[in-house]
């Protein structure tokens, strides 16, 4: 039997049957939400942003509260951060107020995987997005969506296109495709911006979106991320619409089921067009609602609860 790990910091350092175990855990508690009421009743649960986010800290305090935690949120922009603070003694302060899960964003690669030595036994750490390196609870959102369209994942195609160079979701989102055993994995980037070696490796990689959507069945589409182009000019939002636009006479070359997700925010009419993200076969709402199933079953996992 596999121990369950103390954190959660990225897909490679997670035991296959941990990703298994929340993945049924959460579509268990979809199914029935009561199952797990009050079950982590007063335990203590920190957020801790340094970058912005709605989903992921805002389906974090849902699930928290769900579970019957109580939930403090830290914004970095409103702490002593601002006055020189390291993220390390940040985390020494946060620590010493005993709290059981801290979850952690971050703009560098790495930032939880340093603070993890660190951790007293009781302490959980979560990584809500470090950087361009790992996003572990969105890659399990979008792996539960899958699951609840596609009954063998080893018989679908995937398509991940958009600015796959800077993206934590391709890289958390694909090192778990490939642990699930997903039939075809794609990747499809504007020049600059691909995956590279490590993530590409196992995939197809194309240069060109309208021969990448031909037959597949699942589409993700991801925002280029301007925060982290690092000097690099952005293309604005009509030229990279153009090439690199989901619109409907695009998805036409997808399969007549295919499903397009996107993780949010999404920067409608660059990456992908309104019709299409508001359409009928977008299940961009549905993996915003699995993300709070996915961080409830992710909690109960590390607490054992
Ligand atoms: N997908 C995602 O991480 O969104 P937020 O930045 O809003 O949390």
């Amino acid at each position: 039997m596999t121990a369950t790990p103390q954190h959660l910091l990225d897909i490679g350092s997670a035991p296959l049957a941990t990703l298994h175990a929340i993945l049924d855990r959460a579509q268990r508690l979809l199914d029935d939400p009561r199952e797990a009421a009050g079950l982590l009743e007063g335990r203590l649960l920190m957020n801790l942003f340094y970058e912005p986010s709605t989903r992921t800290r805002v389906s974090f305090e849902v699930a928290a509260l769900r579970l019957g935690m109580r939930v403090v949120n830290i914004a970095a922009a409103d702490s002593s951060v601002k006055k020189g603070e390291t993220l390390f003694d940040t985390f020494l302060t946060l620590q010493a107020m005993a709290p059981d899960v801290l979850v952690l964003r971050h703009p560098e690669d790495g930032a939880p995987l340093s603070l993890a030595d660190a951790a007293a036994p009781g302490l959980h750490l979560v990584n809500a997005g470090d950087g361009s390196r790992a996003h572990p609870t969105q890659a399990l959102l979008d792996a539960l969506t899958l699951r609840q369209h596609f009954d063998d994942l080893g018989s679908i195609r995937v398509l991940v296109a958009g600015d796959l160079h800077h993206s934590r979701v391709t890289r958390s989102g694909v090192a778990l495709m490939k642990k699930l055993g997903v039939g075809e994995i794609r990747l499809a980037a504007p020049p600059g911006m691909q995956a590279g070696p490590q993530v590409s490796e196992g995939t197809r990689v194309f240069d060109d979106l309208d021969q990448a959507l031909e037959g597949v069945d699942a589409v993700m589409m991801l925002r280029i991320q301007r925060e982290r182009l690092a000097g690099m000019e952005a293309p604005d939002a009509a030229s990279y619409h153009d090439r690199w636009g989901l619109t409907p006479k695009r998805l036409g070359r997808a399969s007549a089921h295919c499903i397009v997700m996107h993780p949010g925010p999404m920067n409608r009419g660059a990456e992908i067009d309104s019709s299409v993200a508001d359409g009928e076969r977008s299940v961009i709402v549905q993996q915003v609602r699995n993300g709070v199933f996915v961080r409830m079953a992710t909690l109960l996992h590390l607490l054992g609860a």
